[in-house]
């Protein structure tokens, strides 16, 4: 296999990951924590095996990657204790969940950050069911880019009617000749282009695994992006999959175009796929990008003579209790300009309190973007709303770049997009926008705190990409 890991580019080398898929061992009993009970998540130094070679030294939770994926009923309360034996300070974010502001992990924002050695105990209700994640706040970009993320899966009252269901969660590695992370976390060139880009794409830690399904079972596919940069369109091939839930919101249930799906960093979907293979047959989730296509895993019928024809379309999902009616007449509206990266136009922004020109802001700070001038954390919140009104927010991409747009704490809809209205978009806490678009989004602001806006492309909030707003 060629051992040559030149470049971020899906082009080349061995992104073109060996022939050999591996069977992954004992996957459905992939570390699963039922979160009743207290749970314990130990961020550590670990080695594991990414496929590439002899091991990898990542940070992990609980020695895996993906960390442990936690399980509780919706409304119900998940206490997990941190206990963190790095040598860096690191919190963890609960991605997605309409969580208590004092858990939701932003260091210096809504708790200080967990020296190394110490402990912090999340206490928190899940409000909404469906598939959320967890990781690192701290670092974003080098710490989740090591491996600390794992899934958060919050079962509905009822169960689903699928036979089984199953988590695929994508991560993007850059590994360099000898297997290992590549440390050059934070570069300027990752930072003002798109991101930081690997050359080893895992599936639950796992490359190109095999995974073992039934002829004829109905499945529940939890899939999730924690790449730090990497938009993943997926291809899932020969069965035709229902797409049930996006960012862990009910969509209704509709047939995916082409088969493919888009997710974005920090974006999740939630697929029904009926197994409608013979014994033995295969069926390919492939990752679609602009110079081809890239086998990530297969599902593999195992024995047995079940029927092959999809079965009735899958019901939807009962909706979660957000308040989903937007008053747009007396809502807040707020335009969010994103500039910056690499052939923008950017001449400057305040840093700090001090408008900095754009080479001084590279070079001294690392900063290559801004949100309305400024680059990184504003020491005033872009809005403050009382708790009930509803926010419009437009976000003006004015950059040569895609981004993925997160706010902590609220899920919105995207209600327009450069100009046209969007009468029916799903609920959603990560939006991906491409270079020069313009996205109107609206939510309800009913869950009070300081909250992040932030792009969840890691090295662009790293260099800039980050806001906060408030609800009273
Ligand atoms: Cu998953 Cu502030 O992010
Ligand atoms: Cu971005």
């Amino acid at each position: 296999m060629n051992r040559s890991r030149a470049a971020a580019d899906p082009g080349r080398r061995r992104f073109l990951q060996g022939s050999g898929a591996a069977a992954i061992a004992g996957w459905l009993s992939w570390p699963a924590v039922r979160a009743n009970d207290d749970v314990v998540l130990s961020a550590s130094p670990a080695r594991i095996d990414l496929g590439a070679g002899d091991g990898t030294d990542v940070w992990a939770f609980n020695g895996a990657v993906p960390g442990p994926t936690l399980r509780v009923r919706q409304g119900q309360r998940l206490r997990a204790r941190l206990e963190n034996r790095l040598d860096a300070e690191s919190p963890v974010h609960w991605h997605g969940i309409r969580i208590d502001n004092a858990m939701d992990g932003v260091p210096d924002v809504t708790q200080p950050p967990v020296p190394p050695g110490g402990a912090f105990l999340y206490d928190f209700h899940v409000p909404d069911a469906g598939t959320f994640w967890y990781h690192s706040h701290r670092f974003s970009h080098e710490q989740v880019g090591r491996g600390l993320y794992g899934l958060l899966v919050v079962e509905e009252e009822t169960p689903y009617p699928v036979d089984r269901e199953l988590t695929l969660v994508l991560d993007d590695w850059r590994l360099t000749e000898d297997d290992q992370i590549a440390g050059d976390f934070g570069n300027l060139r990752d930072v003002s282009h798109g991101g930081r880009l690997g050359n080893w794409i895992t599936v639950n830690g796992a490359s190109r695994p095999d995974i073992d399904v039934m002829p004829g079972e109905r499945l529940r596919l939890r899939l999730a992006n924690t790449a730090n940069a990497r938009i993943f369109t997926l291809r899932v091939a020969d069965v035709s999959p229902w797409v049930i839930a996006l960012d862990g919101q009910p969509v209704t249930p509709t047939t995916l175009e082409a088969g493919r799906v888009t997710l974005a960093p920090g974006q999740r979907a939630d697929l029904v796929v009926d197994v409608t293979l013979e014994a033995g047959a295969r069926a390919a989730i492939d990752y679609v990008h602009d110079r081809g296509v890239l086998n990530v895993a297969s599902l593999v019928a195992g024995a047995g003579s079940a029927p092959t024809t999809p079965r009735e379309p899958p019901p939807p999902l009962p909706r979660n209790p957000l308040i989903e009616t937007l008053e747009l007449d007396t809502a807040l509206d707020i335009r969010l300009v994103m500039s910056g990266g690499a052939m923008g136009t950017m001449a400057s922004a305040m840093f700090k309190g001090r408008e900095v020109p754009i080479r001084e802001l590279v070079r001294d700070h690392g900063m290559a973007w801004s949100m309305n001038g400024v680059a990184g954390m504003p020491e005033v919140p872009l809005f403050s709303v009382e708790r009930g009104r509803t926010v419009a927010l437009e976000i003006v991409n004015d950059t040569r770049w895609p981004h993925a747009m997160h706010l902590h704490g609220h899920h919105f809809r995207v209600i327009g997009y450069n100009g046209e209205t969007l009468p029916d978009s799903p609920w959603r806490d990560t939006t991906l926008m491409f270079a020069h678009d313009t996205s109107r989004l609206a939510f309800v602001a009913d869950n009070p705190g300081r909250w992040l806006i932030h792009c969840h492309m890691l090295e662009h909030a790293a260099g800039g990409m980050l806001t906060w707003f408030e609800v009273t």
